[in-house]
């Protein structure tokens, strides 16, 4: 086991090593491209030693922006035939070739926090950057939330908790017997227990069909489109952002009125998925209003969005006496939960890292350093992993991955009690 500092050298070299100089792809192998909020994690991790590296892997982020100010969840900014579904398949006519959906849009609160490390080096990048992520943020407001005002995904990509078995009903709706041949790559790279079924597959692939039939019209899916789900991930940190992008507009002397507004909207819209059967966070169905009746690990994104989360104390607790690392992607006491299969119960890192920041910022301290020592432990143990078995805490995943890097370096390694994080 490396050092702490060893650990941190070795981290820096992880982002350096994905580093295509003006962007970071999550992981060579696995994800050759620029993925959205990966992206943005990459950027935090190089405000630890290189902050001008850190701007430019923003603005590189939101040079794909669309004109209708929707940030894709991927840009491919290089041909490479390794990877499916790449930019034919989407068939977008973005002026960067790119995917049609989004992802959690972190990409204010991380402006926030580079920029709060040095604010006059950080001013002018800043000032550009407001309006493009302001357009993002408006966006989501007017295509992606259900009539009580939950953010939802359109696709189970775009809440980047891709297999997680919230989608499970609302997919089984979905009849594919019309979706193209395809040769899924990902299963090359990685071992197909810790991936994403090919009943899930088919109908990733069916849903990227019909966006690309529709020319990616946000009107035309919002009427065709069967998958619709109010989402905890989403609706969460777009919350946070939220309030981070105010933040930011009144430092730079700009309006936020209409962002007050859409607090005050996505407030509600996150208390709204409160589902008093099961105590918990939840995701809904926007077409049935059906409830997933899933615990997952975004369930617990609610103090970092600055939502009340008494009740989740209770469900924290039982997690944290069920398996040895939280925070589980999936509630290990459900017939659902997969130890190893991406988001149906193994650890993620990055969402661990919100979760623990958010817990500190409601002062549940012992609980928030239990979740950054878990992350600790995985990581000085199983490296930069994508992510870890909460069982016995082996990796899992992609090896070397950018965003575990990341947060490595801005919070995994740091001390619980010293606010990380700008609020
Ligand atoms: C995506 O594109 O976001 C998926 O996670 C790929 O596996």
């Amino acid at each position: 086991m490396p050092h702490e500092n060893g650990l941190d050298a070795l981290a820096r070299n992880v982002l350096r090593q994905n580093d295509r100089g003006r962007y970071t792809v999550p992981s060579g192998g696995l994800y050759p491209y620029q993925w959205n909020w990966d992206s943005a994690f990459a950027a935090l991790g190089y405000s630890e030693f290189d902050l001008s590296r850190a701007w430019v892997e923003m603005e590189t982020l939101f040079e794909g922006q669309w004109l209708n100010g929707m940030v894709p969840h991927i840009q491919f900014h290089c041909v490479n035939d390794g990877y499916f579904p790449g930019p034919d398949v989407w068939g977008c006519t973005s002026q960067v070739p790119s995917s049609g959906i989004s992802q959690p849009p972190v990409a204010a609160t991380v402006a926030r926090n580079i920029w709060e490390r040095d604010k006059d080096f950080g001013e002018p990048r800043l000032k550009r950057l407001f309006p493009k992520i302001l357009a993002w943020h408006r966006w989501f407001m007017s295509w992606r939330l259900d009539s009580l005002g939950a953010a939802c995904v359109v696709h189970p990509w775009e809440a980047g908790r891709d297999n997680a078995p919230d989608w499970d009903h609302s997919l089984a709706r979905i009849d594919v017997t019309d979706v193209g041949h395809y040769e899924r790559r990902d299963i090359q790279v990685v071992d197909p227990d810790m991936r994403p079924t090919k009943f899930d597959y088919d109908r990733y692939i069916w849903l990227v069909e019909l966006g690309r039939k529709h020319g990616w019209d946000d009107g035309e899916l919002l009427r065709t489109n069967p998958f619709r789900m109010a989402d905890p991930t989403i609706t969460f940190i777009l919350l946070r952002a939220n309030r981070d992008l105010v933040e930011i507009g009144n430092s730079l002397g700009e309006s936020v009125s209409e962002l007050e507004q859409w607090t005050r909207i996505l407030e509600d819209g996150a208390r709204s998925l409160w589902n008093p059967e099961i105590e918990s966070y939840d995701s809904r169905d926007a077409h049935t209003q059906r409830w997933s009746g899933c615990i997952s690990n975004a369930s617990f994104l609610c103090w970092y969005a600055g939502i009340d989360g008494n009740g989740m104390v209770k469900q924290f607790t039982r997690l944290a006496e069920t398996v040895p690392f939280v925070i589980p992607s999936h509630d290990p006491e459900s017939d659902k939960f997969d130890r190893r299969r991406y988001w149906r119960g193994p650890v993620w890192p990055v969402v661990n890292a919100l979760v623990g920041i958010g817990l500190e910022e409601a002062s549940l301290f012992d609980e928030a350093e239990m979740v950054r020592d878990a992350t600790a432990r995985l990581i000085k143990a199983g490296g930069f992993s994508e992510y870890f078995d909460p069982c016995d805490g082996s990796p899992a995943g992609g090896r070397e991955f950018t965003w575990t890097a990341a947060i490595w370096l801005d919070w995994a390694s740091k001390q619980t009690g010293r606010k990380t994080w700008a609020r």
